[in-house]
C-alpha cells in the first residue's frame, strides 16, 4: 500500500520540478524591465540600512591568492589577497516571479551603495582595496549584495629570522571601513573567514596556517587576518649549502681527505634534514 502511494505520488512531484526548472530562463527583456524598476529611483549615496539606530551589517571572507614577496630587512610582506564581502541593501528587492523568475542581477559596482575597505598597516598609501576598479556586483531579490574584490597588497610585519633558513613569519592584515565609524558598519567574519581555495604555490613561503576575527579598534569595527607562513629551505640549500660543499671538496688535495669531506657533508645534511623536521 505504502508503495501504491509512492508510486501515484511521484507524477506528481516531478512535474512541478519540470515546470520550474523550464520557466527559470530569464529572457533579456525580463532583465531590462527589471535593472529600469530597481534603478530608477534607487539612492547609492549613504548606507543602505533598513534600520539606522543598528549598524549595518557587512560580513567578511579572505581569500588568500600567494604570498608575492617577504622582506626581511624592510620587514614587509606582499600578498595577493581577494576579498569577498556581502550585506544587504535595504533599497533593493523585487518578486521573482514578475521577472521571469530572475532570483539576482549582476550589474556594475558603481550602481550600488559599496563599502570602502583599506588596509590599515599598509606600508603604501591608504587605497581602497581594488582602487575602485570596475568589478560587478550580484544582487539577489531579497536585497543581498555581494562583491568580490582583490589587490596585490603590501604589509608591516615584524620578520623573526632567528631560526632562519627554517623560520616561520606571522603576519596581520588589518581591514577598516575608512571614515566610517562601528555605529555604522559592524564587520563579522564568514564562518569560514579565510579561504585558500584560490592560492597559487610558491617556491619560497608555504602558508602554515591563517585565522580571521572581527574586533573593535578605536570605535571602528576592524577585521584583522593572522597567517604564518614557513620557509622553504631548498632554495637556501642550493645556493649557500651546495656551492659551500662543493668548494670544501675541491679545495681537498688527497682522496682520503675527500672522502672524509664526503662523511662530513653526509653528517651535516642529515643535521640539517633533523632540525628541518622538528622545527615543522
Ligand atoms: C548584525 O549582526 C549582529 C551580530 O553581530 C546581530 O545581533 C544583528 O541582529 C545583526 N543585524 C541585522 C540587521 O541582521
Ligand atoms: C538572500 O538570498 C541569498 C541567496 O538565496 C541568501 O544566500 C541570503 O542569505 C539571503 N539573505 C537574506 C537576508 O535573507
Amino acid at each position: 500500500m505504502d508503495k501504491g502511494i509512492a508510486f501515484r505520488c511521484m507524477p506528481r512531484l516531478i512535474l512541478p520540478c519540470l515546470f520550474l526548472y523550464i520557466v527559470n530562463g530569464q529572457t533579456y527583456t525580463d532583465m531590462s524591465n527589471l535593472y529600469t524598476d530597481i534603478f530608477t529611483s534607487h539612492q547609492k549615496s549613504f548606507i543602505p540600512n533598513s534600520d539606522f539606530s543598528t549598524a549595518l551589517n557587512v560580513t567578511l571572507k579572505l581569500y588568500l591568492l600567494a604570498i608575492v614577496r617577504f622582506d626581511e630587512v624592510d620587514e614587509t610582506v606582499d600578498v595577493s589577497t581577494g576579498i569577498k564581502l556581502t550585506w544587504a541593501d535595504a533599497g533593493l528587492n523585487w518578486n521573482p516571479s514578475s521577472y521571469g523568475n530572475a532570483e539576482f542581477i549582476i550589474v556594475r559596482h558603481t550602481d550600488v551603495w559599496t563599502p570602502k575597505f583599506v588596509l590599515v598597516n599598509s606600508v603604501e598609501t591608504y587605497e581602497p582595496i581594488g582602487k575602485d576598479y570596475d568589478v560587478f556586483v550580484t544582487i539577489y531579490y531579497n536585497g543581498s549584495v555581494s562583491i568580490a574584490n582583490g589587490d596585490v597588497m603590501s604589509a608591516k610585519c615584524t620578520a623573526n629570522v632567528y631560526k632562519f633558513p627554517f623560520d616561520s613569519q606571522t603576519c596581520d592584515l588589518n581591514f577598516v571601513v575608512w571614515g566610517i565609524s562601528a555605529n555604522n558598519i559592524n564587520l563579522i567574519a564568514d564562518s569560514y573567514p579565510v579561504g585558500l581555495s584560490f592560492y597559487t604555490p610558491n617556491s619560497d613561503w608555504s602558508p602554515e596556517s591563517s585565522t580571521g576575527e572581527t574586533l573593535l579598534w578605536n570605535g571602528y569595527s576592524n577585521f584583522k587576518r593572522t597567517f604564518t607562513v614557513k620557509r622553504a629551505p631548498l632554495y637556501y640549500n642550493i645556493v649557500v649549502a651546495c656551492p659551500t660543499i662543493l668548494f670544501s671538496l675541491l679545495r681537498s688535495k688527497t682522496k682520503n681527505e675527500q672522502s672524509f669531506q664526503i662523511l662530513w657533508i653526509k653528517d651535516t645534511m642529515e643535521t640539517a634534514i633533523i632540525s628541518y623536521t622538528t622545527s615543522v
